[in-house]
């Protein structure tokens, strides 16, 4: 038995698609657990790119089980197109799995999603418009269409039109926005659910199968720990549990059952949208890490900002996901960086804070406290082994190590599968 947790550590877009085409090779069933198409997973397969936000990033191996599980709010309209992407691009799309237990986007989310960042004003999260907050919101207060409900279009029906009565009425008139129309929804979606049914399964059951057989999982995290709903950097977080206990809840796998939790992270930070960053750099090395990082949003476009590497955010990821190890990521963009900053620690009203505060009020007016260490110029981006690493590369790795106290059993050194350093197989 194997099961692996692959979780963002810092504010998402850590390459956790990468990674997670690396590890699906080995892997017997790839599973989504959260979060919807508010993810971009980039995986590079020799030059060409997939840009994949809702099925999981095993999908790429010929006939891989790869399970959109039921903690991930599907858009059927997201969905779809994505897998006649796919399928365009010669991609075998048999081996996916939707949860019948998963929870249906409409577009009424959308359509709220959007007003609700406008009505916030300056407070606004910067999320990604997909309809994610609503339909968690939908979800928690039982009030959700899941996509059981489209295999029982009577249900589907009653649901829908209760609900589109209930958003209208806020849409209207608390957003002085238009409202959804009822009929169209009804087509569109009896195209998804004729589409979209031969894929539908209890993933539950199927899942809990394969770990009895002593199959191999790998569950694909989205978004990252600082983005967690608990965990992350409250309000300006994502509604869904990225952190490792939201595998198990959004899958209906028992704790148990897992053996190993690695934490993705880039060798420096960046964050999409509003919310405090305290190492952010603003300067010319923030430019220098967005043109050499390519860090644009794969979802919104948007420029993520770019900072240096935040060890108190690192442990705070390693202590809530109990991190047995760590996927480095985007080591050699900092190549060419004659020093690069460490930060070790945060400094709050001249007293040193070493670990994350739960305080917002508090993390925003947080300083780092900086380490520099040498850079390297070496291209490393054909190192093969950990060895092959310039040695102020490789002390930096250690030094990272040694302030997170996890070790970095993965190294990518760009973004194809052939630029990846395994020290330690989690497989
Ligand atoms: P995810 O959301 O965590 O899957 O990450 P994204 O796909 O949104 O963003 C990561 C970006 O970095 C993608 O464009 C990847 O192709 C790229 N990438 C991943 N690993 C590496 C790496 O080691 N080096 C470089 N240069 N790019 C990488
Ligand atoms: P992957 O899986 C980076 C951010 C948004 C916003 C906040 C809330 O590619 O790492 P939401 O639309 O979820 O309500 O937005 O979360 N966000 C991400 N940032 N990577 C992601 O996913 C993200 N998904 C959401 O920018 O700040
Ligand atoms: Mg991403």
């Amino acid at each position: 038995m194997a099961a692996v947790i692959l979780v963002g550590a810092q504010w998402g877009d850590e390459g956790k698609g990468k990674v997670t085409d690396y590890l699906a090779e080995k892997a017997d069933v790839v599973i989504r657990y959260q979060g919807g198409s508010n993810a971009g997973h980039t995986v590079m397969v020799g030059q060409e790119e997939f840009k994949l936000h809702l099925v999981p990033s095993g999908i790429l191996y010929p006939g891989k089980l790869c399970i959109i599980g039921n903690g991930v709010v599907v858009d059927p309209s997201i969905l779809v197109k994505e897998l006649d992407n796919l399928t365009s691009r010669g991609v075998d799309i048999s081996g996916l799995r939707i949860s019948n237990r998963a929870q249906l986007i409409l577009p009424y989310h959308k359509s709220l999603d959007a007003a609700e960042e406008e009505h916030r004003g300056e407070a606004q999260i910067g999320t990604t418009k997909r309809g994610i907050g609503p339909a968690y919101v939908d979800k928690t207060a039982r009030t959700g269409i899941r996509v059981s409900d489209l295999l029982d279009w009577d249900e589907f029906k009653k649901k829908l039109t209760q609900n589109v009565a209930n958003t209208n009425e806020r849409l209207t008139k608390l957003y002085g926005q238009q409202g959804c129309d009822l009929d169209a929804i009804l087509t569109e979606y009896e195209g998804y659910a004729e589409r979209l049914k031969p894929f539908v399964a209890d993933t539950v059951r199927l899942v809990n199968k394969y770990i009895k057989d002593g199959k191999k999982i790998l569950f694909e995290g989205a978004q990252g720990t600082l983005l967690d709903l608990d965990q992350g950097t409250y309000p300006f977080v994502t509604s869904s549990y990225p952190t490792a206990g939201g595998a198990c809840i959004g899958t209906g796998v028992g704790p148990t059952k897992i053996d190993k939790v690695i934490g993705v992270a880039k060798a420096y930070t960046t964050r999409v949208g509003a919310g405090p960053f305290p190492t952010e750099v603003l300067d010319d090395v923030g430019d220098t890490l967005r043109q050499q990082g390519m860090e644009f949003g794969t979802t919104t476009g948007r420029p993520r900002r770019c900072g240096w590497f935040d060890t108190v955010i690192m442990r705070h990821a390693a202590e809530v996901n109990g991190l047995t190890g760590i996927a480095l990521t985007k080591l050699d963009v900092l190549t060419g960086i004659d020093t690069l900053s460490i930060c070790t620690a945060y400094r709050y009203k001249g007293e040193i804070i070493n670990d994350f505060p739960a305080d917002l009020k508090i993390f925003k007016e947080c300083e780092p406290v900086y380490e520099e260490v040498p850079g390297w110029k070496e291209d490393i981006s054909n190192a093969k082994s950990f060895e092959d690493l310039p040695e102020n590369c490789r002390n930096y790795v250690k030094r990272l190590e040694e302030l997170v106290g996890v070790p970095a059993q993965i190294i990518a050194v760009g973004p194809r599968r052939d630029q990846t350093i395994v020290v330690e197989k989690p497989f």
